[in-house]
């Protein structure tokens, strides 16, 4: 029986990671779960599962504690083992620290942890002795084929669905709306994710996530176009085999996995996969001059230090503001553009030099909107 908390519980991933929850009760007790300012569901959560601890982020909770000081609790509750992050964007990054510290597993919904403060990230699991499991599914693919590897991997192949805007022209995809990119072709997620997935500012996200996640360089992390979404990822070893992994997309399986790895527990209750059924499954290259946000993300990665910082900041500013229909969908990419152009570098030391170059970018990049 291992003990779990949920941050985030009220959203997509969290929802989803109660459902898998409920399916085991023999092997998992929720411990704690937090929310951002979604009072209601959280209640509702409350009532159902009442757990130890549970708290809204950006208000006042049941667990007495506010802000930041309630995901640190939740995170480092003496009960909990595992810490599914769930949070959405920046705010999840000190969650994941804290956890690590305190030697829990950390089941990582939350991929701008690892996107803003990679090398702190590593540096709290080293020595706090914790782990990292991914939750995304394209790395939780990389993950399974790995763990039953017996060498390194050569490269890794992410897939991307390409987003509502797959084939759209670009002076279309300049123009969207709000309703058209929230409309994901096959997943359902929550908002901010959703429109990354329409900027595949996601992918970069998710490179970089990966470089970190399994000590790859960059060249040797790619991507590719997989409109169906079954083949979640590639693994390349040096013999030039390749293995992938499979399956319908629901983030049920891959949440499953991070509590569970490197066991599999036996029925996770989706949709068993059928080839047939599945039909043809095909691939293309991303349109690197199209979707620009996604060229800019794999830079900073490729630069390192806090680029990807300040390119995760500005990204969470556009986004924000082109859901508020306050900023087009074109000018999201020339946002970030316009900050990495703009932003200095430097190394990550530590959380306040992150902290401060988030900040540092936030502002650049509402100053432009
Ligand atoms: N959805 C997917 O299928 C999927 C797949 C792979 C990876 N991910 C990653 O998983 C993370 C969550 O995505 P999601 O789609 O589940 O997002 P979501 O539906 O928007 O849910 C985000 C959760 O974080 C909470 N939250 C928001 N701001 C917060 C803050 N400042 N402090 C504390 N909590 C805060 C929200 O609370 P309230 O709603 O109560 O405000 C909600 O519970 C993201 O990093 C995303 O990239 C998602």
């Amino acid at each position: 029986m291992r003990g779990v908390a949920v941050l985030g519980s009220t959203g997509s991933i969290g929802v989803s990671t109660l459902a898998v929850l409920k399916r085991h009760p023999d092997r998992f007790r929720l411990v704690a779960i937090t929310a951002g300012s979604n009072a209601d569901r959280l209640a509702q959560q409350q009532a159902e599962w009442r757990p130890a601890f549970a708290s809204l982020a950006n208000g006042n909770g049941n667990g007495g504690t506010a802000g930041r000081a309630a995901l640190l609790e939740a995170a480092t509750h003496p009960d909990v083992d595992i810490v599914v992050n769930a949070v959405v964007g920046f705010a999840g990054l000190e969650a994941t620290l804290a956890a690590l510290w305190a030697g829990k597993r950390v089941a990582l919904a939350n991929k701008e942890s690892l996107v803003t403060g990679g090398p702190l990230v590593e540096r709290a699991r080293l020595e706090g002795g914790g782990e990292l499991v991914p939750v995304d599914s394209e790395h939780s693919a990389v993950l399974q084929c790995l763990s039953h590897a017996a060498a390194p991997c050569s490269r890794i192949i992410l897939t991307a669905s390409g987003g509502p805007f797959r084939d759209w022209e670009a002076d279309r995809i300049a123009t969207a709306t709000v309703e058209q990119a929230l409309c994901h072709p096959t997943w359902r997620m929550g908002s901010k994710i959703s429109i990354d997935s329409a900027t595949l500012a996601n992918k970069a996200l998710e490179v970089i996530e990966g470089h970190y996640l399994f000590g790859l360089p960059y060249d040797a992390i790619d991507v590719v176009v997989h409109p169906q979404s079954i083949v979640h990822g590639f693994v390349e070893f040096a013999d030039g085999s390749v293995l992938a992994q499979l399956g319908y997309p629901t983030m049920e399986l891959p949440i499953l996995y991070a509590l569970t790895h490197p066991e599999r527990l036996g029925d996770a209750g989706v949709r068993r996969f059928d080839p047939v059924a599945a039909a043809s499954l095909t691939f293309e290259p991303v349109r690197h001059e199209v979707f620009r946000a996604f060229a800019l993300g794999l830079a900073a990665g490729r630069q390192g230090g806090l680029a990807p910082t300040a390119f995760n900041a500005a990204n969470e500013v556009a986004v924000a503001r082109f859901l508020a229909n306050q900023l087009a969908f074109g000018r999201i990419a020339e946002i970030i553009e316009t900050v990495l152009a703009r932003f200095p570098g430097g190394p990550v030391s530590d959380l306040g030099d992150v902290q401060e170059a988030d900040a540092w970018a936030r502002a650049v990049a509402e100053s432009l909107i």
